[in-house]
């Protein structure tokens, strides 16, 4: 019965990835079966005047994230759940991105942030193997105070997995135009804190794009200046994976959710077989395949935020003490056998790993 489930699952899933491959397209019919089978809740009022009627889709792909492995081959998605089989082969690459950890915060929506930051450390323990390394996405604290960094450090000397790369969130540069975070984290970064580096023959790419002009991301000049003479020195062939803060795509402008000038990130992205790009800052996990680059931002390990327009503004959610664990979380990225793909798996804290 669970297969024939899943089945039914995968079935719908790429019915919604050949949706997203254009998210000009309205979504057609399938999109709402989806909702009206798996969700309990779902956006029901689409407040974004750009024409395109996301009611029910990004609830959707809310769903999607928990528990569910994503993967993306010539931009078609395909998904199964948590425990199916081994994704990937020995000696394959295998990382964790966490997002969002915000130490110091301790309003209502998560009074104990350095507890759940210690959860998420504890389930990346607790995977069957360890993970090469852990990318954080930025807002590493929520105001840059010296013993914040200093508690974000203490909790991830608890990691098994010790190598951790950073990208800057806007918490941690506001106060200082990112000096301390610069200090501690970007010693071997460019400018205001980009830089790249192979691994498993993946090359992977740091940006930094909390300069944050008129209420949305930007990457400036200089970093993209960098970035294409950096591409320009990796074949096609080799799978690319970008992590930056603010998502590069473009999910609700009128929240500053988006990059104004990823487009010109993106078009020196095109050659490339296959390219992951990595985000947090939303508090949520959201995805889109287009073409063969595949979108996704990360939950937080400290609080949620609301999704796109189901709010007056983005900020921390309270939500019921038992719930919280449910909302936040970690991104595994495991490369499949032919080290093409990169399979994309969220579980939240609540999950045990599963
Ligand atoms: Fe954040």
């Amino acid at each position: 019965m669970l297969q024939a489930a899943l089945a039914g699952y995968q079935r719908e899933l790429e019915q919604i990835a050949s949706l997203a491959s254009d998210w000009n397209k309205a979504p057609p019919a399938a999109v709402w079966e989806c909702e009206e089978v798996h969700l309990s809740r779902r956006i029901t009022h689409n407040s974004n005047p750009d024409g395109v009627d996301r009611r029910g889709f990004l609830e959707c792909m809310a769903w999607a994230g928990t528990g569910v492995l994503w993967s993306a081959a010539g931009g078609v998605l395909s998904s199964r759940a948590f425990g199916q089989g081994s994704m990937n082969a020995a000696g394959g690459l295998r990382f964790v991105q966490i997002s969002d950890s915000h130490m110091g915060f301790n309003k209502p929506a998560n009074a104990d942030v350095n507890a759940t930051l210690q959860l998420a450390i504890d389930q990346i323990n607790g995977l069957p193997e360890a993970p090469d390394f852990i990318i954080h996405t930025g807002d590493l604290t929520h105001t840059a105070k010296p013993a914040e960094f200093d508690t974000l450090d203490q909790i991830l000397k608890g990691a098994r997995t010790r190598q951790v790369f950073f990208v800057p969130g806007e918490h941690d540069t506001a106060a200082d135009d990112g000096k301390l975070y610069l200090e501690r984290y970007g010693k071997n970064a460019k400018g205001a804190g980009w830089y790249s580096f192979n691994h498993k023959d993946v090359h992977f790419v740091g940006l930094s794009n909390v300069a944050v002009l008129e209420g949305m991301g930007t990457l400036g000049p200089d970093q993209l200046a960098w970035l294409e003479a950096d591409l320009k020195s990796q074949p096609s062939s080799r799978p690319v994976v970008v992590f930056a803060h603010i998502p590069l795509w473009s999910i609700y402008p009128e929240w500053g959710w988006g990059t104004a000038d990823s487009e010109q990130a993106l078009g020196y992205l095109k050659r490339f077989g296959s390219v992951t790009v990595l985000n947090g800052h939303i508090h949520q996990v959201m995805q889109k395949v287009e073409g063969n680059v595949t979108f996704h931002t990360a939950r937080s390990t400290a609080f949620p935020q609301p999704a796109p327009g189901m709010a007056k503004a983005p900020g921390p959610m309270k939500v019921e003490d038992d719930k919280l664990r449910g909302v936040l979380g970690i991104t595994r990225v495991e490369a499949r056998t032919n080290n093409q793909t990169l399979a994309v798996v969220d579980s939240t804290l609540d999950a045990g790993g599963r």
